[in-house]
């Protein structure tokens, strides 16, 4: 795995490169404070990041300071929820009230693409702040990634997988943090992910709002068991190297996670028309060709199709022949799998 170059040791520049995950089965429905109601499993990008600078002087008189800079002008609306997400992880550790702190954060991706950046965002800046524990030893080294993928997911629960390289998964080993899997077919080792995106509006309901409305929710039962069945299931796959059982799972996954939304009281509709005519092309494709490409979908309209690197050349085809037409301004994100977190400092 990583290693953690210490090179910051007498600086005060703390700076780490995170990039964003797709989940393959969906965590959908919290309990208690940022815990999943059921496990899940992700993808670690490697194009779509983010990177975290901070910069910390030591706090004379004990009454932190949080400046926040996005694309490099100040954000207050940032500022805000990072305020409250120190505040969570100071009752726990409270020598980070001891310093100032000049955050700036930048991604790679277009703020306006409709991608979220809560994972890559909040997992590169909770590795600065691993990094500042490990360095006046409040954590040890051995534990470093675990602490900064559980401060994370107190920041956002998705973010929590974005800290390990491949695959990660969440609430198997633990719901506190993610950890990475291991055991993964070679048929999986150069995933490919073709980010269409459909729209780039802002959500009309958050994530944090649909998660709230599975506690009430008429079909959650079945939900908690089907992600669980899944989560078994596609654990066997990605040893076996089983392409067409994956497509199966992947599939069934983001389809359900939109039909909780509809169905939810009140209830919401993130795909656009667009995301199912894409969802139907993708299916003749497959039939038509054979070869395994596949959708999921996050909670909003844009599609994100999964595929093994073997077949590039006939997916970016597909893309340009009959997808286009159904892209905001034909834009769309070539990624693929990632080798995890990247210590810049
Ligand atoms: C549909 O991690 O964004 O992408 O914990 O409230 O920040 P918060 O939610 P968030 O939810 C992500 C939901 C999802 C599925 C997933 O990534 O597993």
């Amino acid at each position: 795995m990583m290693t953690i170059d210490q090179s910051y040791n007498n600086s005060n520049i703390i700076i780490w490169k995170a990039a964003s995950n797709i989940a393959l089965v969906k965590y959908w429905g919290k309990k208690s404070f940022q815990l999943p109601m059921n496990p899940s499993i992700s993808i670690t990008l490697d194009q779509s990041t983010t990177t975290t600078k901070m910069e910390i002087s030591k706090n004379k008189h004990l009454e932190r300071e949080i400046d926040f800079y996005f694309e490099n002008t100040k954000n207050e609306l940032f500022a805000k929820k990072i305020e409250n997400h120190f505040k969570n992880i100071e009752q726990e550790f409270p020598l980070l009230k001891e310093y100032n702190y000049k955050i700036s954060s930048s991604n790679t991706f277009p703020h306006s693409s409709g991608l979220a950046s809560s994972a890559s965002s909040m997992a590169s800046l909770n590795l600065c702040l691993a990094s500042l524990l490990l360095k006046n030893n409040i954590i040890e080294e051995n534990n470093f990634y675990l602490t900064a993928s559980r401060l994370s997911r107190m920041g956002s629960g998705s973010a929590s997988r974005s800290l390990f390289p491949s695959f990660a998964e969440w609430g198997i080993e633990s719901e506190d943090y993610a950890t990475n899997i291991a055991n993964i077919h070679k048929n999986f080792s150069d995933i490919c992910d073709a980010i269409l995106i459909v729209s780039s509006e802002e959500k009309t309901v958050s994530s944090r709002i649909g998660h709230s409305l599975m506690e009430d929710h008429p079909f959650k039962d079945s939900r908690y068991k089907n992600a669980k069945k899944r989560l078994l299931n596609l654990l066997k796959v990605l040893e076996n190297g089983d392409w067409s059982t994956f497509i199966d799972i992947v599939e069934a996954e983001a389809l359900e996670l939109h039909a909780m939304m509809m169905c939810s009281s009140p209830s919401f509709i993130l795909m656009k028309p667009n995301s199912l005519k894409i969802i139907e092309l993708v299916r003749s494709f497959r039939a038509d060709t054979g070869l395994n490409l596949c959708f999921t979908l996050d909670a909003g309209p844009n599609i994100h199709l999964l595929y093994p690197l073997e077949i590039k050349e006939q997916v970016i085809k597909f893309i340009n022949d009959s997808i286009d037409p159904f892209l905001e301004d034909g834009f769309w994100i070539d990624d693929n799998i990632g080798q995890g977190p990247v210590n810049l400092s």
